[in-house]
């Protein structure tokens, strides 16, 4: 039996057949999301390509790559790999989640306004108010988890709205489809954060967002042995632009930490199941025992959440 599947994946490599993505479930994407067998060996797996720079056998005459701040094959695998695990056309790495936010930014002009959620990650907080907002762009934080606040901060120059759902750190839920009719009548972008969900619970373009960002720092690097960060999206112009902001601004990740999330994400089924049961299970002993005054209804919503894994959206349950 072994040897039949060893054989299968010989003959893979040998033709060049790509794995069939879409065509996966889940478990199955997870694991082989972004795996195509190196052309020059065969090797199964993505091979580390530690180089900056790459032959032209004559002027910008080359084999897809030049420079590795422009691309680099490990990165491209991995790239390709973010797509998959969040239905996306596209992917891109970042050298950390900030980064990956930071670029999204630079698609912004100086009078434009963004909704931002009034509760998040303190350091995208801190990059949008210290930072961008020297820079012009105007940030309106209303609490997203009522539609209302967020239809009323709209104005003709918002350009952005900005989720992070669930919230880093207290699990807040904003419903992203809600957002998403709102963004787009708007002619805003939507933009969720997806680190806390990962791709195994939510895939927020699958509910009408423009772009996704993650901090593959957390559940898809898995192991808390590398920084970097993630977009996803399915419109090529918007792809193109977060490709030129990329490569200009040059916050791209090395190629071993590429190969340490290409990794780190083929158990991120198996790692999210169990985080989902263990945490259902601290928040029923908290909730149930005698010393525990209150226990904040967010921790008993997120146990019954973590339920709702096959569920197109994270929302709160009643
Ligand atoms: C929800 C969320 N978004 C973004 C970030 C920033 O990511 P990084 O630390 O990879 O720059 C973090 C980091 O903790 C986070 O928790």
């Amino acid at each position: 039996m072994k040897r039949k599947y060893f054989s299968f994946y010989l003959a893979s490599a040998v033709k060049g057949e790509t794995i069939k993505n879409k065509q996966m479930k889940l478990n199955t994407k997870i694991i082989h999301a972004g795996a195509e067998p190196d052309p020059s060996t065969g090797a199964i797996m993505t091979p580390i390509f530690q180089t900056s720079t790459y032959i032209q056998s004559g002027p910008n005459e080359h084999k897809g790559y030049d420079y590795s701040g422009a691309g680099n094959p490990t990165r491209t695998a991995l790239e390709s790999a973010f797509a998959v695990l969040e239905n996306a056309k596209h992917g891109l790495a970042f050298s950390s989640g900030v980064a990956a936010t930071d670029a999204v930014m630079r698609l912004l002009k100086p009078g434009d306004e963004v909704i931002a959620s009034s509760d998040m990650y303190g350091g995208t907080y801190r990059l949008f108010s210290k930072l961008w907002a020297d820079f012009g762009i105007k940030f309106i934080y209303v609490d997203t988890t009522k539609t209302v606040n967020v239809n009323n901060a709209i104005s003709n120059h918002t350009k952005m709205l900005w989720i992070e759902t669930p919230t880093n750190p207290l699990m807040n839920i904003t419903d992203i489809k809600e957002m998403a009719d709102i963004a787009r009548s708007a002619n805003a972008l939507l933009v969720v954060d997806n680190t806390f969900a990962s791709p195994y619970l939510q895939n927020p373009l699958d509910l009408g967002a423009d772009i996704v960002m993650h901090s593959a720092t957390k559940y898809l690097g898995g192991h808390s042995d590398v920084i970097m960060g993630a977009l996803m999206m399915n419109d090529d112009e918007l792809r193109e632009k977060l490709f030129f902001i990329q490569k200009t601004s040059g916050a791209v990740p090395g190629p071993f930490d590429c190969f340490l999330v290409l990794r780190g994400i083929k158990t991120l089924h198996v790692r999210m199941q169990r985080h989902c049961e263990n945490g259902e299970k601290i928040a029923r002993f908290l909730a149930s025992h005698p010393k525990v005054k209150k226990c904040i209804g967010r921790v008993l919503k997120i146990a019954k959440v973590t339920k709702l894994r096959n569920s197109k959206c994270m929302t709160l349950a009643e």
